[in-house]
Formats: C-alpha cells, structure tokens, sequence
C-alpha cells in the first residue's frame, strides 16, 4: 500500500510536473507570439529592390538607385536593434522616398488597430494618454495619423542665451521644462550631394564632417528611440554606409512619362553621376523649348526655381546644392515656418525671452535654438533635399503644407516672395518632377 501509494503520488506529482510544464510553455508561446514584435518595417517590400524600380506615388513614380548595385531590404538598417518593434524602416521606408506618410500610418493603423509598432507612446500625443482601445489609440497617435509628425523635443539648458517664459500645448505635455516639437520623418537619401548637416534642427551635426554626423545619430537612435542597448560599431556603419549609398527621384510624373528622356536628367540614376556642386538646377534644361506642354512646364518651373524673384529673393540662395537642394553651407533657414502666422491648432506655442535683452518671440518649435542655446538660432531649421518630394507629403519640419502648391503658397504669404499664377503652376510642376 505505502509503497503502491507513494508510487501513485511520485505519478501525480509528476503528472503535475508536466502539465505545469505543458501550461508553461503554452503560456511561453502566446506571449513569444503575442510580443512578437510585428513588422519591423512598415514597407510592404522585402528582400531586395533592384535600381530604379519605379515606386508609385501621387505624382507618378520615384525610383531608388544605389550605389551598390540593388537596395538590399535585409541589413541592420530594416532590423530590431531593441525592444520596442521598431528598426530605421520602421519610419523611412522606400515607397515614400524614405519617409512616411499620414496616408501610410493610416493604412497601419487600420490593419492593426492600432498595435503596429510604428504607434510608440514615444510619439503619441501625450505619453500619459489611454492607449487601452482602438479609438483611444486613434485620439493618442492623431498627430502620427493626420499629419505624420513624430513626437521631439528636450529641455532648456540654464546656460542658454533664451528663456521660456510660457507654453501653449493642447496636448497637455509640453511645460516650462520640456519642449515638444513636432517633425516629419527626414527622407535619408541623397547624402552624397547632401550638407553636413543632421536633423532638422541640426541636433546631430558634427561640424562639416557628415558621416560623424550620421553615425552621432544613428548611435543615439538605436538607445533612445529603437530602446536597444549601444550598437557595435559595426552595426553603426552598416546603417550609415546603407543611407550614403541611395539616391532616390522622381522617375515619372503621370500625364508626362519619364523625366530621364530627351536631354532631360530626372530620376535617380542620372543623379548618382552628379557631383556635390554649388548652383541652380539643370535637370530639366533641354525641354525648355519642348513642343509637349507638360515637358516645357517643367522647365520653366526650373527656371522660376533659379531665377531671382520681383521680391529680389530667390529659391537657390538657400537651396543651392546643384540638382539637391540642400545647403552647400551646411546652414540652417529661418522660413518662418514655426511662426505664430503658420501655427495650425494642433501644435503647442511657445513664448521664448532673450535673458540679455529682455526681447521675446512666440514659435511653434525651437529649431536650432534648442540645441546651441543661442537666441539667433531659434526658429532655424535645415533645408533638406528636395528630390522625391512627390512620395513624401505632407511638407515642411512640421507637415504644414499639405501639398506641394501650399509650400510654394507658404512663401509667398510667410516670407515675401511674389509669383503670377502662372509661374506658381510652373514652379509646382517643377517640384513634382524632382
Ligand atoms: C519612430 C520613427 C523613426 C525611427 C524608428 C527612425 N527615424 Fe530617423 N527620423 C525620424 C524623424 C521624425 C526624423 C526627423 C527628426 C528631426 O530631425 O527632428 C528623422 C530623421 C532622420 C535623419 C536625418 C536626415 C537628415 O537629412 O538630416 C536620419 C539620417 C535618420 N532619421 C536615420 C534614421 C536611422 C539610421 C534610424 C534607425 C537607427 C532611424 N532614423 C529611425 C523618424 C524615425
Ligand atoms: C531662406 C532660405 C530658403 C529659401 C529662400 C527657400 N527655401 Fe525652401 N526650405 C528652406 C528651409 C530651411 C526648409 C525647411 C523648413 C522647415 O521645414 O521648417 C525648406 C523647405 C522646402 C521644401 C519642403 C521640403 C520638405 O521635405 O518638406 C520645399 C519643397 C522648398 N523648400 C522649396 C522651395 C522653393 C520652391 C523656394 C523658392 C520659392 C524655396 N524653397 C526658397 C529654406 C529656403
């Protein structure tokens, strides 16, 4: 008996033993599936995209040429560096010139309510905001879903030239101490003919050296944002040495074909032959006298492009990098696009005083002013590359104009520049074709 007992008790202990161990692993494999982090991209392209393979977008279709012969989808650039589901394609991803869209974030949103990792609380409206249901994760990414701006931002230093002395925020989380700026995805593209300069607000610039600057901000978003531990070296330069090979253009405008046609030099390929150069633009200049009317538009916007305005200002003084549109100065502009006349109600504004003289200003986002400290400095803001733009609306640091008609419009009513209607159609056509 006692030992017949003992036996059925070592069986039941044991029978227990593997159903514990059954409930374990079963409970390991709901939350290995469940924590699975999703996509790491939120392309729907894998593996590998040859040279110049067109990508539709609104305007026709842009391409990507990279140096290394076809864009590999497989590196460090597409991989989890840490534990929040997101990798660098998470926000750059090849269909929209290596940004995203609100029309993207939208789509992903609705495929997973909400759950793709691209929706961070990171980036929400507010950190503190339910993200419990589908709805109070619409109202929490709204920013993310209706303007594809991602949440920045940082605290004033004490040594700063500028004080804030008051803050507007509608959503609540901005305060004397914490800035929020809200900012597109930055395409990385085109750093070969690029400017030094990193970041919209050149945070992480080194000096005239762009590579350091990359490789400061790929280091800092693998820890601060993709929340992994430091990357090796070695991940580090496959993620930079990946974002310096591509050269991504309009291939197509829709209603005109290829823009790498009949003297014409659109398109990526064309591109990657071009040198780091000071200058206008000179992509479009044989159709000038093209009997296609769409073609001769094109390079008449060209021309408006380049030319200096009845207002004595022109495009290429600070987008003067031959065939870019980046600065070969490496400086930071001033367009007023963080000013109190551009603000939309969605973003926070903020009452800046310079502690010397007493002077304040009211902007929407610090600009450059946040990272040197120097009160000149607020409100400047890179002038990035402007190939591709067709993929990437909506346009500017913080998505204000919708479309490439309303940033032509934003100059005309923010900082002086006069165009007929006829040379801003023109002008639109040209930026399509970029
Ligand atoms: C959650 C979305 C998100 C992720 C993930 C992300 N980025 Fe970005 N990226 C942005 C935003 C937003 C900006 C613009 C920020 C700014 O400058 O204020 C940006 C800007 C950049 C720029 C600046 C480009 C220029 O012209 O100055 C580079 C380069 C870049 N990202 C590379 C990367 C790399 C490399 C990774 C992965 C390690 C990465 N990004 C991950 C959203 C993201
Ligand atoms: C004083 C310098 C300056 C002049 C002049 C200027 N730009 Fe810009 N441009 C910038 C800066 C800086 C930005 C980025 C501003 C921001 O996002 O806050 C920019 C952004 C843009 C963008 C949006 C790019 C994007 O990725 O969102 C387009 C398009 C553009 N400029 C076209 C033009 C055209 C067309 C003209 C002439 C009518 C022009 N620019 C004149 C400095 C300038």
């Amino acid at each position: 008996m006692k030992r017949n007992g003992s036996r059925s008790l070592g069986f039941r202990i044991g029978a227990l033993v593997a159903i514990v161990a059954l409930v374990g692993l079963a409970w390991g494999l709901a939350y290995y599936l469940r924590s699975k982090p999703g996509q790491p991209t939120s392309s729907r392209l894998k593996g590998s995209i040859p040279n110049n393979q067109p990508l539709p977008n609104p305007g026709g279709e842009a391409a990507t040429f990279s140096t290394r012969g076809s864009i590999n989808l497989t590196g460090e650039y597409f991989k989890l560096q840490g534990k929040n589901g997101q990798s660098c394609a998470t926000c750059h991803i090849p269909e929209e010139a290596w940004s995203i869209t609100p029309a993207t974030l939208q789509r992903l949103f609705d495929e997973t309510d909400g759950r793709h990792p691209v929706f961070s609380l990171l980036d929400s409206n507010n950190p503190d905001m339910d993200v419990s249901t589908k709805e109070a994760r619409r109202a929490a990414y709204s920013m993310l879903l209706t303007r594809g701006v991602f949440r920045r931002g940082g605290a004033p230093k004490p040594n700063f030239e500028w004080e804030l002395i008051a803050v507007d925020d509608p959503h609540g989380y901005a305060n004397l101490n914490r800035l929020v700026h809200w900012r597109r995805s930055m395409p990385t593209i085109n750093f070969a003919l690029g400017s030094a300069t990193v970041n919209w607000d050149g945070g992480s610039t080194a000096g005239n050296d762009q590579h350091a600057g990359l490789v400061n901000l790929a280091n800092r978003l693998v820890t601060d944002r993709l929340q992994g531990p430091p990357a090796t070296p070695e991940i580090i330069n496959d993620i930079v040495d990946f974002q310096t090979s591509l050269l991504t253009a309009q291939l197509t405008v829709t209603g005109v074909g290829r823009l790498d046609v009949d003297g014409a030099r659109g398109g990526p390929e064309a591109l990657s032959n071009m040198k780091k150069e000071e200058g206008g633009f000179n992509l479009f200049d044989a159709w000038i006298n093209s009997p296609d009317p769409n073609r001769a538009q094109i390079a008449r916007g060209q021309e408006v492009f380049n030319s200096v305005n009845v207002s004595h200002k022109s495009c290429i003084v600070c987008h003067n990098s031959v065939n870019n549109g980046t600065n070969m100065d490496n400086d930071l502009f001033d367009i007023r696009t963080s000013s109190v006349e551009a603000r939309t109600p969605d973003l926070p504004l903020y009452t800046f005083r310079n502690k010397q003289t007493g002077e304040t200003i009211q902007l929407t986002d610090a600009g450059q002013g946040n990272v040197t400290g120097r009160w000149d400095d607020l409100g400047l803001f890179k002038a990035p590359t402007l190939r591709g733009l067709a993929a990437r609306a909506p346009y500017f640091h913080n998505g204000i104009a919708a479309t490439l008609e309303d940033v032509v419009r934003h100059y005309e009513n923010n900082f002086g520049f006069v165009f007929t209607d006829q040379e801003r159609a023109d002008l639109v056509a040209f930026l399509q074709a970029l």
